[in-house]
């Protein structure tokens, strides 16, 4: 196994170019491939588990362009399949091995498709191994911190090599300046910071995402300015922890943390919005609040995630801070900034979750009086201390529970919702609406979701909508 400490670094300018070499070289292999077919090779992304995996899946696309494949999000007619798993729950672990268990008839069909995975899932040795004897037709496997070394590996692999393990069990690294095929030009993500030191007790993310390590503001200032020079109007900044910016490099200690990231960006010339995901209760400074509350450019949204009412079990988990410090940062936020929406991630079913602790949960959401929140049920991870504890709770009691904290969050936001109607918002548009397609769709910038018609596509502008209905998770207007 490789060592973690001599990975968690910083992939030099050397190496970076070293995969560019990679990639002239493939690019040979795919221009050859076509010019014999007449046609071009595809490439395939497909993506599970959070924006940081989104943002991943954005370099792996990058580099396959380079390679010279052109993307397709159909897996039937690509050459190169990449999936990027993730493994924060046991049913994203499985929906992952299940497509890899349907491609196995593409590789049937198509002896040169080459099929990786990559990600989170494939950081644990366990999953690992187990891809490596059940899915022989698995050409390659590669770690989180082992992304910007595609190149290379598919290389190896297209040249005659072996089947490829490249795995590292939750090391980490930065590796800057490889090329990026973003989803969308008007929106986009930045990761600001990668890893996690916070080894909250159920959570498997620091084991495969490695220790917290931040860029360096300048490599971040110059990637949002390019965006917005070339008309990206949403930034969302992206971290597991975005409070801990800063705090891994020396010379930022004291002098630049993530409230002053947030103040040079919104610097930035343009017309934009700043989102930012996620931070963690325990580090919400006020001075971060007090910030926000003067960035013109800063959504008007905070998520925020409790996890849990219960200050026995969020003891249990890790979490270190109370109900109490929580609500108070809350009414604090509130006070500042009376009009932000607020989100938030609740887990049931935690072993050793009593009815009490889950009634506290409850009241904590009731008072918290959340816009949304991204409701689990708990998922046992290999490898976290809660999944060694011995007071498991009953997959029975743990679904009831989900129910009832569904029903009272929704009661609160359909309330929280019909407040909005007469009020008029500047929403940046996604595109038509998956469910009506004579809708259009996009967010408040308090990031809810909002349905309008208009005669006209306008995708990626903003929009004046004026709020004429509301339902429990989406509201429906007019353009004025
Ligand atoms: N770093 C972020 C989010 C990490 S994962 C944070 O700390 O908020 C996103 C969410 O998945 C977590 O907030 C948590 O609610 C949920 N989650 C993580 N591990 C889980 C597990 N083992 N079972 C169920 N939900 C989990
Ligand atoms: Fe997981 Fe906790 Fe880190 Fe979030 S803060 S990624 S929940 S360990
Ligand atoms: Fe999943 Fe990895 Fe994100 S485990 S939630 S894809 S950091």
């Amino acid at each position: 196994m490789a060592d973690k400490r001599a990975l968690a670094e910083r992939i030099s300018s050397e190496e970076i170019e070293k995969q560019y070499e990679y990639m002239r070289r493939v690019r040979d292999i795919t221009a050859k491939k076509a010019a014999e077919r007449g046609a071009p090779l595809y490439a395939c992304v497909k993506t599970y588990g959070c924006q940081q995996n989104e943002a991943d899946s954005e370099r792996l696309a990058g580099m396959a362009v380079e390679m010279g494949y052109s993307l397709t999000d159909d897996d039937k007619c690509a050459d190169l399949i990449l999936i990027n798993t993730c493994a924060v729950r046991e049913h994203a672990e499985l929906k992952a091995l299940s497509i890899t268990g349907q491609f196995k008839h593409l590789k049937e069909k198509n002896k040169e498709l080459v099929i990786g995975i990559c990600g989170c899932m494939v950081s644990q040795e366990h999953r690992c191994d187990d891809i490596k004897h059940r899915y022989p037709y698995v050409d390659f496997l590669f770690g989180t911190s082992m992304l910007y070394r595609l190149p290379e590996i598919l290389c190896k692999r297209l040249s005659g090599g072996r089947r490829g393990f490249y795995s590292d069990y939750g090391a980490g690294n930065i590796a800057e300046g490889l090329p990026v095929s973003r989803k969308a030009p008007y929106k986009a993500w930045v990761s600001v910071m990668y890893g996690c030191n916070n080894f909250c007790t159920y959570c498997i993310v620091p084991y495969v995402r490695g220790r917290e390590r931040s860029r360096l503001k300048e490599d971040i200032l110059k990637e949002v300015r390019e965006l917005v020079q070339n008309g990206c109007h949403e930034i969302t900044l992206l971290g597991q922890n975005v409070n801990s910016y800063g705090l891994d490099i020396e010379e930022y200690k004291e002098k630049y943390d993530f409230a002053s990231l947030l103040c040079d960006i919104n610097d930035i010339e343009g017309d934009f919005l700043i989102r930012f995901m996620t931070s963690h209760p325990k580090d919400a400074s006020k001075r971060l609040i007090d910030t926000l509350a003067t960035l013109k450019k800063a959504a008007p949204h905070f998520h925020l995630p409790l996890q849990s009412g219960s200050d026995r079990v969020l003891k249990r988990m890790n979490r270190r801070y109370t109900s109490a410090d929580y609500l108070k940062l809350l009414a604090y936020m509130r006070e500042k900034m009376p009009d932000i929406c607020v989100t938030s991630d609740i887990i049931t079913g935690f072993p050793g979750e009593t009815e009490e602790d889950f009634e506290e949960t409850l009241r904590v959401i009731k008072e918290a009086n959340y816009d949304m929140i991204y409701s689990f049920i708990y998922s046992k991870r290999k490898g976290t201390p809660a999944a060694e504890y011995d007071d498991q709770i009953p997959a029975d009691v743990t679904s009831a529970r989900f129910r009832r904290l569904l029903d009272t969050q929704n009661e609160i936001a359909k309330e929280k919702n019909s407040l909005l109607v007469g009020k008029t918002f500047r929403v940046l548009c996604d595109g038509v609406s998956k469910s009506d397609e004579n809708m259009y769709t996009g967010r408040t910038p308090g990031a809810k979701l909002v349905h309008f018609p208009s005669d006209t596509d306008v995708t990626g502008e903003f929009v004046s909508v004026k709020i004429t209905s509301a339902e429990t998770f989406a509201l429906f207007g007019e353009k004025v």
